[in-house]
């Protein structure tokens, strides 16, 4: 596990978007993991900015997204599908077929989800899978006391996730009670996970998920499994960390 301390949000979006668009340059088919939510925005932002000026190109990449609300068609101004579509797709060279977000309208869930897992094993697996965090620990829509061996499938969401998310609604009641997400074992199974957060609200759970036992309670501790987890957070979401001094001292040491 890193921990990756930036001054900002722009900074640590900065930085994971340069490690993204580094890996894009290596393997141009590089298959992507990506997150909603508004934590991603900003990585977003700048992968754009750096198709336009730069002119990193996402023709040949794949993506996968983690999860979707169940019941919510994809044209629906809070699903998942829609999110991307507007904040990123639509502003890069990336190729429709190849984007790929779960279908919160399917009618064989279980079908749906096997596919899925399938789908991203025929494309080689998750080279980079960006994650955000949950006020309660959840990665994807991995809710506390999700298996740590998790694929794939359909879960409920607990009342503070559907209160946290409730901001993309016209009303509380609006927001789907289930959806379907990437389990942690597919997340796990990535080649490299980038977790970023931002804020005082996730001081606590980024400080349980790095430094915390590993417990279901706390689903993003399952990345303590992980060879390969960067967490990289802003000044505000790193303020609960014990060995920050020691995060500090390992990058500035890193020839990385
Ligand atoms: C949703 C998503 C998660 C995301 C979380 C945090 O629940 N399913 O993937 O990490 O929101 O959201 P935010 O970045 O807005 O804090």
């Amino acid at each position: 596990m890193e921990v990756i301390v930036q001054p900002t949000p722009p900074d640590a979006a900065r930085m994971a978007a340069t490690l993204v668009a580094k890996a894009i340059r290596r393997k141009p088919n590089l298959v992507l993991g990506l997150a909603t939510g508004s934590t991603p925005l900003m990585l977003y932002g700048e992968l754009i900015r750096m198709h336009r000026e730069e002119g990193l190109d996402f023709h040949h990449v794949t993506t996968f997204n983690l999860d979707e609300y169940l019941g919510l068609p994809p044209n629906h101004p809070a699903s998942y599908r829609r999110f991307m579509q507007e904040n990123f797709f639509s502003h890069i060279n990336l190729s429709p077929q190849r984007t790929f977000v779960p279908d919160g309208m399917t009618q064989d869930i279980h079908r749906h989800c096997h596919e899925y897992e399938d789908l991203i094993v025929s494309c080689g697996g998750i080279d980079i899978q960006i994650l955000g965090i949950g006020s309660d620990g959840h990665i994807g829509f991995n809710e506390p006391t999700s298996s740590l061996a998790s694929r794939t499938r359909e879960k409920a969401l607990t009342e503070q996730t559907r209160r946290d998310n409730a901001r993309f609604f016209a009303t509380l009641d609006e927001v789907p009670h289930n959806c379907l997400t990437m389990g942690i074992g597919t997340i796990l199974a990535s080649h490299q996970c980038l977790l970023l957060a931002f804020g005082p609200k996730k001081a606590d759970v980024v400080a349980a998920a790095v430094e915390g036992p590993v417990t279901s309670m706390v689903p993003a501790s399952a990345l303590q499994f992980h060879a390969d987890a960067k967490f990289i957070v802003d000044e505000p979401a790193a303020a609960k960390l014990k060995l920050r001094a020691y995060y500090d001292y390992v990058l500035a040491h890193n020839p990385g």
